[in-house]
């Protein structure tokens, strides 16, 4: 990696608020943000799309290699359509988890977003940033919460965009469920980079996570 260029990985489970904070630090450092879950939501969406069944590798894979992901001006663009809303629907969110367990999807996935670290400098979201993505980023952070707090602000997300048909106590269920499939794949699983900050957002809002993060990388080193 270009040692003149910049990169912070945000790492952490679902819903612990890091593309938000990481949005934010972004936009105050002049970075570059990239969402990678939003790719693997991508890929979700087109498989689902498609007809395909997300827990069949095979079905899956048959897809990848005329498939298209860009995260560009934070936007996630499927084969040149931007599907934003798309994939932060129920049905994507349910089957992310199984079709980013595949190992061939991992591999062109990693392959984009090292290809983006290496043209900015960037703040990228995700699970195995840190550790798989940039094992040599510039900062390493792990953001995480209660999976009972992680579940009630993603319950207030949805129920700001106006859903109406939603359980509190599925939603954690879901986040529980898939806090477990990220954790134990085989592949990449989510864990802890040996050389990063955590922090606990459990009692924190937004803004005090973003300055916590900027005042540690000041901290750590006053390039910023
Ligand atoms: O951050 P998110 O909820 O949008 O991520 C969606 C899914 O994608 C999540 O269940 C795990 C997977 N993911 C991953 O395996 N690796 C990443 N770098 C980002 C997301």
């Amino acid at each position: 990696m270009d040692k003149t260029l910049l990169s912070i990985a945000i790492d952490g489970p679902a819903g612990a608020g890091k593309s938000t904070v990481a949005k934010k630090i972004a936009k105050k450092l002049n970075l570059e943000y990239i969402d990678t879950g939003a790719m693997y939501r991508a890929f979700t969406l087109k498989v689902l799309e498609n007809g395909l069944d997300p827990k069949n590798e095979n079905e899956v894979l048959s897809l990848l290699e005329n498939t298209e992901i860009i995260f560009l001006n934070n936007h996630i663009y499927l084969d040149g359509k931007i599907v934003d809303e798309e994939i932060r629907n129920n049905s994507v969110s349910k089957n992310v988890s199984y079709v980013s367990s595949y190992s061939e999807v991992r591999k062109k996935m990693v392959e984009l977003q090292q290809e983006m670290a290496k043209k900015n400098n960037v703040i990228m979201d995700g699970r195995d940033i840190g550790t798989v993505v940039l094992p040599n980023a510039s900062y390493k952070f792990f953001i995480t919460a209660q999976p009972e707090e992680r579940g009630k602000r993603r319950y207030m997300e949805l129920i700001e965009k106006g859903e109406t048909d939603i359980i509190l106590a599925d939603i954690i269920d879901d986040i529980n469920k898939r806090d477990k499939i990220d954790s134990t794949r085989k592949e990449s699983p989510l864990r802890i980079p040996d050389d990063a900050i955590v922090i606990d957002s459990t009692n924190l809002t937004v803004d005090e996570v973003v300055d916590l993060i900027i005042e540690l990388i000041k901290g750590v080193n006053k390039i910023v």
